[in-house]
């Protein structure tokens, strides 16, 4: 199927070979290293100025990428310093959610999932332990029960913004579910269940493409309407939604075991797959297939990549999807690492190509800290065996 058809090419099986992704894996590190001494007391801007981020505090949606990268590296090489930077971060997590700075949104699991969470999951803290169920705590109480949804931005009060979600909260739920796993309340699960169901009900489409966000009306629990908030235009694909889609709906079917949400996954996938330009790596959103047609989103084919690792390990052995996802997912990354990756000199940054918010003019072709982070974590899971954070 060509860029414009209907579904992904079932590509022949391709593995990289050890010496490929460990030299992808050297060369990503060596930019995480130069970096690093940047980001002692501070994190990385949530995107890039001429591919340099400038240090801010603990303030942002997309703080807990940084952490995560020093996670993954730590798990990549058992370097201490990677540890030790990492628990320095998380000290600040759990100052942040104590003092409740900028907490009332519902990315509290992109920040505390991959910080606080991955700290008591991979080190046994229990700082990060209380961290996490604390955000998890705050991100419950922004579950509306009649919209069966958690509202995604502003106060729960806010009429502009009451039973709206977005297709991006997908990689908010694990928090909830790693939350009920630790404290056995139903709660949690409930919700995030709940929320999961409505995301798969609203958010995609027939043709399984995707609303970037849609509301739901919290007096009666029924649909309004689908809306974009950062894609071309309320009925495109916005391509890092479908990206939060296809990894997302993944973790869904991990965390519920319910394997419709792998299927919605792998159709999610062969959407976004059927419409890449000809160097496997997406335009910023779905409407643009053809080559120097709009900008990259390098960031939203890294979160595509790491989603199609996922499906590969859940469907079965079988499925002749399995082996096509994985040499999607490689040929993604390889053009990452090779086409993609920031010069050493002159940028701070792992991915250069992205673009966090067209609509805004912000961060255009520009890196994106959760490119970054995504494209590590895809290196891992196609080096080793490779517990997410997620899960
Ligand atoms: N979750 C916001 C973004 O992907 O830009």
């Amino acid at each position: 199927m060509t860029a414009n058809g209907t579904s992904a090419a079932l590509l022949p099986p391709t593995q990289p070979t050890p010496e490929q992704v460990d030299a992808l894996i050297v060369a990503a590190l060596a930019r995480l290293d130069r970096t690093m001494p940047q980001f002692v007391d501070h994190f990385p801007a949530p995107s890039s100025e001429s591919g340099v981020y400038a240090p801010i505090d603990n303030v942002e949606w997309t703080n807990g990428f940084w952490t995560g990268m020093l996670w993954l590296a730590w798990e990549l090489t058992g370097e201490v310093r990677y540890r030790l930077a990492a628990e320095r971060d998380v000290l600040s997590f759990a100052d942040r959610v104590e003092r409740r700075i900028n907490v009332d949104h519902h990315d509290l699991g992109f920040l505390y999932t991959l910080s606080a969470c991955a700290a008591h999951r991979l080190t046994g803290s229990e700082i990060g332990r209380t961290a996490g169920l604390d955000a998890a705590r705050l991100l419950l109480a922004r579950f509306d029960p009649v919209a069966g949804v958690i509202q995604a931005w502003g106060d729960m009060r806010d009429p502009a913004q009451r039973g709206r979600m977005i297709i991006d909260c997908n990689l908010n739920l694990p928090l909830l579910f790693w939350a009920g796993r630790e404290t056995l309340d139903p709660a949690f699960a409930e919700a995030a269940h709940r929320h999961l169901a409505q995301a798969a009900r609203l958010l995609v489409r027939p043709d399984a493409s995707t609303y970037h966000t849609y509301y739901v009306d919290t007096a009666t629990g029924q649909p309004r309407f689908g809306s974009t908030h950062q894609g071309h235009s309320d009925e495109s694909c916005w391509a890092r939604g479908q990206a939060w889609g296809i990894y997302g709906f993944a973790l869904g079917g991990l965390h519920t075991g319910d394997d419709s949400y792998f299927e919605l996954a792998a159709r999610l996938a062969d959407y976004f797959l059927a419409r890449l330009p000809s160097d496997g790596i997406c335009c910023w959103d779905l409407i643009f297939t053809g080559d120097g047609e709009a900008p990259r989103d390098s960031s939203a084919a890294a979160i595509a990549a790491c989603g199609l690792l996922e499906l590969v390990k859940a469907l079965p052995l079988s499925d002749p999807r399995r082996d096509s996802y994985a040499a999607w997912a490689w040929r993604i990354v390889e053009r990452l690492g090779t086409a993609y990756v920031a010069p050493l000199e002159g940028s701070n940054a792992l991915l250069l190509h992205a673009v966090y918010h067209m609509p805004n003019g912000a961060g255009v072709d520009e890196a994106c800290i959760w490119g970054d982070y995504f494209y590590l974590e895809a290196l891992v899971r196609l080096r080793q065996v490779w517990v997410p954070y997620w899960s």
